[in-house]
């Protein structure tokens, strides 16, 4: 039995599909072995993100008929904007319909051909916008260390940036930012002793610093959990701090927004939010409204509010460590300490017979959708291996990890034991599972469209 229960009842319902053996079998192999391609109809457990695919609430539901669709200035923009402000003590507000709109909009105005963007990471979509403005993504995250749990491991190793602003390429950092909770690095927290160090980094060189606020409440609610002196303190007010000691954030706001689809620009900078407005104003249309439709907006606000409830918070975090404990419990590699959002397994441990360039993150993968019809998402060598320049071997990820993530508020316990019995029935049969090979794909983002086949 878990420790926790949901803070939550439920009203509306959705039958889950319960394909057979055979279904499951066809699904794959009609998908070329690749998860995203099989059809959703054919998932009994969906953990391949929880981006997007939140249960929105009663009042989120009924927030929706209050939306106004008028083109400009909208009441829905308004009620969106004052809870943004109230949160994060930006003044400079701007909607967009998703994450990686928002990225592609203030990077593209910040940073210039030859520049440099620091991280603890860049997530993916993150690092591709840096790279469109003609800039270079680096990655600072703090060292791991095999064995040792760092309790905020997403944070940013400020004794390196602080040599790389007084080194040769000092000149060329244009900004700073902060994932929080760092999606790519086991989505683990960023302490607020570290967002502040990086500040006064940033504040010795002149340098603005940005957070990637797309999973801001988890972070703001591992705080409390982790950092000394931070116990008693509410996740709204910590999150209020993280946003005050930034210049300014976006987000994806299909995430921590607890909507279906969103994402934001929020500054403290007029001129450089005049200079986002004109942007989106091209590409997702008026500043007030930024791709998305006023009930959207009304969604939002109302997400925003519900998100920082220390009893969700708190179920959310107690869920991932439990979840984890189980799948741990049931022999698979799980690394830890668990965050808020997902679940990590180091599926190269389990498969160690299986060489990365065989793909056993995905072995992993696809032999948990034929077993029990669970999807969950490959982070290895299909993800973040390299071609190799000269035709031979990809070059491997530094990990085959495979991604359970959480959907918010959507899965219970008892779904969730079942794919802990899922897992553990992949697990007694690992040493006869195969690799897989690449036989069709795609430039950047391979692992959305590539074609495999066993090996
Ligand atoms: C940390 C982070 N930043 C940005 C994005 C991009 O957001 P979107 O998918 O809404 O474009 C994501 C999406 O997963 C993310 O996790």
């Amino acid at each position: 039995m878990p420790s926790f229960m949901e803070p939550f009842r439920i009203k509306a319902v959705e039958p889950i599909p319960f394909p057979t053996a055979d279904e499951r079998r066809e699904a794959l192999a009609a998908a070329g072995y690749n998860l995203f391609r099989v059809p959703a109809r054919r998932i009994t457990i969906d953990l391949l993100t929880d981006s997007g695919t939140a249960a929105m609430s009663a009042a989120q539901w009924s927030a929706l008929l209050s939306g106004d669709e008028s083109y400009a200035g909208a009441r829905s923009f308004e009620r969106f904007e004052g809870v943004v402000r109230d949160l994060t003590g930006f003044s400079e507000v701007l909607p967009v319909h998703q994450g990686r709109a928002a990225e592609r909009i203030l990077l593209g105005n910040v940073l210039r051909l030859g520049d440099i963007s620091v991280s603890n990471t860049h997530f993916d979509s993150t690092r591709a916008s840096v790279e469109a403005a003609g800039a270079e993504a680096v990655d600072l995250p703090v060292p791991a260390y095999e064995g040792v749990a760092n309790p905020f491991g997403g944070d940013l190793d400020l004794d390196a940036l602080a040599e790389l602003l007084t080194g040769r390429s000092g000149g060329r950092i244009r900004c700073v930012v902060l994932t929080v909770t760092n999606n790519a690095n086991g989505g683990q927290p960023v302490s607020l002793l570290n967002i502040a160090g990086a500040r006064k980094l940033c504040d010795e060189h002149g340098i603005p610093l940005f957070l990637d606020a797309s999973r801001f409440a988890e972070n703001a609610y591992l705080i409390t959990e982790r950092e000394a002196g931070y116990a008693d303190s509410a996740p709204r007010e910590i999150a209020q701090t993280m946003f005050s000691l930034a210049d300014g954030c976006w987000a994806s706001l299909k995430k921590d927004g607890m909507a279906n689809i969103g994402g934001l620009i929020a500054l403290r900078d007029k001129e450089l939010a005049a200079h986002c407005a004109e942007q989106v104003i091209a590409v997702e249309g008026f500043p007030t409204y930024g791709g998305l439709a006023g009930r959207d907006l009304d969604a939002l606000a109302q997400g925003l509010l519900e998100v920082t409830d220390p009893d969700y918070l708190r179920y959310r975090a107690e869920t991932a460590r439990w979840f984890g404990e189980q799948l741990r419990l049931a022999g698979l590699p799980v690394l830890q300490p668990t965050g808020c959002h997902a679940v990590y397994v180091d599926a190269g441990l389990l498969l160690d017979h299986i060489p990365p360039q065989q793909l056993p993150a995905t072995a992993f993968a696809n032999e948990l959708y034929l077993a029990g019809a669970v999807r969950v998402c490959e982070l290895g060598t299909l993800v973040f291996g390299r071609r190799s320049p000269d035709g031979g071997p990809d070059i491997p990820a530094p990990r085959e990890l495979v991604r359970f993530a959480l959907p918010r508020r959507v899965y219970t316990a008892s779904h969730l034991e079942y794919v802990v019995d899922t897992a553990e029935e992949v697990r007694s049969k690992a040493a006869e599972l195969h690799g897989y090979r690449i036989v069709t794909q795609g430039g950047a983002l391979r692992q959305f469209t590539a074609g495999l086949q066993p090996v």
